[in-house]
C-alpha cells in the first residue's frame, strides 16, 4: 500500500512520486491550501493539497486528527523561508495528488504531542494511542534494537536460545509467586517463574553449555519506579566458565549494546567488593557519578559523651558515619528539615549536621546543633578526617550499620541530585564478594542472592560461620541502577543441602520443593554459573526514561493492574467450579 515511510523522506526523493500511509498528526488550512502532517512510525512529513485536485482537496478538507490516510503525491523542495529545521523532513514536502481515507477516528482522548501533560492513568487506559506518540515509538524501537544486538552478540558467542516453562513450580527469588490453579489437578497450583533459574541450571546439566533466553519473569512484590510484576530478563547461563570469564563476556555484551545503540564507549568497569561499596557509598549499587562518600567516624565518637553517637560507635553492629557535601553550607534549615524527614523513611532517628563557615577559626567557624556535645579536640580531628573546607556541610548518621548505610546512602543521592552534583557520564562497575547470607530478622538466615549461589568457601567453613561467608555472586551496576546479577552456582548436591539447611529448609522440604534439582546435581552436573540482566532497566538507562512503564508496551500500574483491559478481572462461577475454587467472600464488582 505504501512506497515510503513518511519520516524516511528527504531531499534525495525530490521529484519522486510516493505513496504514504499514516495518521493525521495535524491539519491546517492556509488561504485555500490544506496542509496535512502525516505521521507513521518513522516520523512526520508535510503534505500539501491545493484546489487543483478538487475531489482529493475536498477529502483533505474533511479529515480530522488521527484519521488513517493513504496519500499519493510528488516530493518537492520547500520554498525559500518555509523550511523547518525542527523537523527531520523539514526541507521537503509532498504535493498531494490522491487521498484515500482508510479509516476515520474519534477525537483523540488527549493531544498526542511530545509534551502531553495528561495523567498516566489516561495514557494507560488508551495505551494504543499513547504509543502513537513519537517519544514512545522511539523507546520501543530502541528496545527492539537492543534485543537484536543482544541476540546477535550471544549467537556469535555460541549461546543457544532455549525456552523454559511459564507454568512451573516456585523459583525462589525473594518475591511472592503468581499462582495459576490447575483444572486437571484439583486443588493444586502452578507458579509463574520468578526467573528461569532452575531450568537454566538443568540445561547446563544437560550439556547445552551456553544458554540464553529473553525471558519473562513474574514477581508479586511491592512496585517501584523500576519494578514491574512481569518484566523481562536477558537470562544467561554457562558451564565451565568461572566468574571472571562470565563477567568479561557479559561486560562485552553490554559494551556492544551501548556502542551500537548509543555510539557510547563505556569506560572500564571497576570491580568493587560489597564491603567497600557499603562502607563508602552505603549501597550495594553505588552511583559512581556522584563524588560524595560516607566516612566512618566510630573511633572518634567513642570518645564523646553524646549518647546518640556514642552508643552506635561502641556497638559492634553500629556505625557512625559522616557525609560531606561541598558547597552545602548554603543549604537552608528548611531543606535540612526535609532531609531529616527523608532519612527517617530509612529508619534514621535524626540527621545531625555541621556547617563549615571558616575552617581556620576552629569551632567558632562552625555552625551545628551537636558541637556542644563534643570536645574541641574531637571536632578538630573530625574536620581533618573528612577534609572539611569552607562552604561544606557535613551530615551524620548514627545507628545500626544497616540503618546508617541505607539512610546516608539514599541521602547521598538525593543531595547530589538537588545540588547538581551528579556528573554527566556513564559509571559502570561490578560489585563482587557479596556475603552469602543476611540475617532475616527472625534469628535465621536468608540468601543475599538466591539459594543456588555457590559460597566462596568449603561447606564446613560455611556451616561454621554462615554470617562471615562470602558468595561467588556478582552484580553489574550502571549509574546506580542494578542492571544485572548472577553467580557461580552450587553444582554438588551435598553443598546444596548444607545451604538449604542453613536457610531453614529441612531435608523433607528440600526434597518436596527441590528434589528434582538435588537429583539432577547427582547425575554429572558440571560447574556452572550465569547471570540475568533486567532488560527493562537496560532500556530505561539507554533511553533516559524515568519510569519503567515508559519502556514496556503494555505495563501494569503501581497496583499491578492493567487499566486498559481491566485485568485482573472477575471470572464466572462455572470457571471457578471447574478449577475447584470457591471464593471466601463474594466480591461484588465495582
Ligand atoms: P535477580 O533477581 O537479581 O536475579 O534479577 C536479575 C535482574 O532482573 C531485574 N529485575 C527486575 N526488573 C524489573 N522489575 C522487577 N520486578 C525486577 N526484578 C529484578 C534487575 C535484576 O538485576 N535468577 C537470578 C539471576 C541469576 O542468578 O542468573 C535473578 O533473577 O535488573
Ligand atoms: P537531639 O539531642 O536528639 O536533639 O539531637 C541533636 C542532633 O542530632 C539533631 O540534629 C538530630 O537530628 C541529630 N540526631 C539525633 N539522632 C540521630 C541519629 N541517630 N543519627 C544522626 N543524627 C541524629
Amino acid at each position: 500500500m505504501r512506497s515510503h515511510y513518511c519520516g524516511a523522506l528527504g531531499t534525495t526523493n525530490i521529484d519522486e512520486t510516493v505513496t504514504l500511509c499514516g495518521w493525521v498528526d495535524r491539519r491546517r488550512d492556509h488561504g485555500g491550501v490544506i496542509f496535512l502532517d502525516l505521521r507513521d512510525r518513522e516520523g512526520i512529513v508535510q503534505v500539501v493539497f491545493d484546489p487543483d485536485t478538487q475531489e482529493h482537496f475536498e477529502r483533505a478538507d474533511r479529515v480530522r486528527s488521527e484519521y488513517v490516510l493513504q496519500i499519493t503525491g510528488r516530493v518537492r523542495a520547500r520554498g525559500e523561508g518555509s523550511t523547518n529545521p525542527a523537523m527531520a523532513t523539514g526541507e521537503i514536502e509532498v504535493l498531494g495528488k490522491k487521498l484515500e481515507i482508510l479509516n476515520k477516528a474519534e477525537t483523540p482522548p488527549f493531544q498526542l504531542d511530545e509534551h502531553t501533560a495528561v495523567g498516566e492513568d489516561v495514557r494507560l487506559h488508551y495505551r494504543y494511542m499513547d504509543l502513537r506518540r513519537p517519544e514512545m515509538q522511539q523507546k520501543l524501537i530502541l528496545r527492539s534494537k537492543i534485543t537484536k544486538q543482544v541476540r546477535n552478540f550471544l549467537d556469535d558467542e555460541g549461546f543457544l536460545d532455549i525456552e523454559t516453562p511459564i507454568l512451573t513450580r516456585a523459583t525462589p527469588e525473594g518475591a511472592r509467586d503468581y499462582l495459576v490453579p490447575s483444572r486437571t489437578h484439583p486443588g493444586q497450583f502452578f507458579a509463574l517463574p520468578q526467573s528461569p533459574q532452575l531450568f537454566k541450571q538443568l540445561l547446563m546439566v544437560s550439556g547445552f553449555d551456553r544458554y540464553y533466553q529473553i525471558a519473562r519473569c513474574f514477581r508479586d512484590e511491592d512496585l517501584r519506579a523500576d519494578r514491574q510484576p512481569e518484566f523481562t530478563q536477558i537470562d544467561i547461563e554457562t558451564a565451565f566458565l568461572n566468574e571472571e570469564e562470565i563477567m568479561a563476556i557479559t561486560e562485552r555484551m553490554i559494551r556492544g549494546v551501548f556502542k551500537s545503540v548509543l555510539d557510547v564507549e563505556l569506560p572500564a568497569f571497576p570491580h568493587m567488593t560489597y564491603a567497600e561499596a557499603m562502607d563508602r557509598y552505603g549501597s550495594d549499587k553505588p552511583d559512581l557519578r556522584i563524588d560524595l562518600e560516607l566516612v566512618s567516624v566510630d573511633d572518634l565518637m567513642q570518645q564523646v559523651d553524646f549518647k546518640v553517637f556514642r552508643g552506635p560507635a561502641d556497638d559492634e553492629k553500629g556505625r557512625v558515619a559522616a557525609l560531606k557535601v561541598p558547597g552545602g553550607a548554603s543549604i537552608s534549615r528548611k531543606v535540612i528539615d526535609g532531609y531529616t524527614k527523608y532519612v527517617s523513611i530509612y529508619g534514621a532517628r535524626g540527621l545531625a549536621w555541621i556547617k563549615v563557615n571558616d575552617i581556620d577559626a576552629g569551632v567558632e567557624g562552625l555552625q551545628s546543633p551537636i558541637l556542644k556535645f563534643m570536645p574541641e579536640e574531637i571536632v578538630a580531628q573530625l574536620m581533618q578526617r573528612v577534609e572539611a573546607a569552607n562552604g561544606d556541610i557535613i551530615f551524620f548518621g548514627a545507628d545500626t550499620a544497616h540503618v546508617v548505610n541505607e539512610a546516608l546512602g539514599a541521602l547521598r543521592i538525593k543531595v547530589a541530585q538537588d545540588q547538581g552534583l551528579v556528573a554527566d557520564h556513564w559509571a559502570p562497575l561490578w560489585v563482587v564478594d557479596f556475603p552469602m547470607f543476611e540475617q532475616d530478622g527472625k534469628g535465621g538466615w536468608s540468601p543475599l542472592h538466591h539459594p543456588f549461589t555457590s559460597p566462596a568457601c568449603s561447606a564446613e567453613e560455611l556451616a561454621a560461620n554462615p554470617g562471615a561467608a562470602l558468595s561467588r555472586a556478582y552484580d553489574m551496576v550502571v549509574n546506580g541502577t542494578e542492571l544485572g546479577g548472577g553467580s557461580i552456582r552450587i553444582h554438588e548436591a551435598e553443598m546444596q543441602k548444607v545451604v538449604f539447611g542453613l536457610l531453614g529448609i529441612d531435608d523433607e522440604e528440600a526434597e518436596e520443593k527441590f528434589g528434582f534439582l538435588l537429583k539432577a546435581l547427582q547425575y554429572g552436573a558440571p560447574p556452572h554459573g550465569g547471570l540475568a540482566f533486567g532488560l527493562d532497566r537496560l532500556v530505561m538507562l539507554i533511553t533516559g526514561a524515568t519510569s519503567i512503564r515508559d519502556v514496556i508496551a503494555f505495563p501494569k500500574t503501581q497496583s499491578a493492574a492493567c487499566v486498559m483491559t481491566d485485568a485482573p478481572g472477575d471470572v464466572s462461577s462455572e470457571q471457578l467450579r471447574e478449577l475447584n475454587i470457591r471464593l471466601r467472600q463474594t466480591v461484588t464488582p465495582e
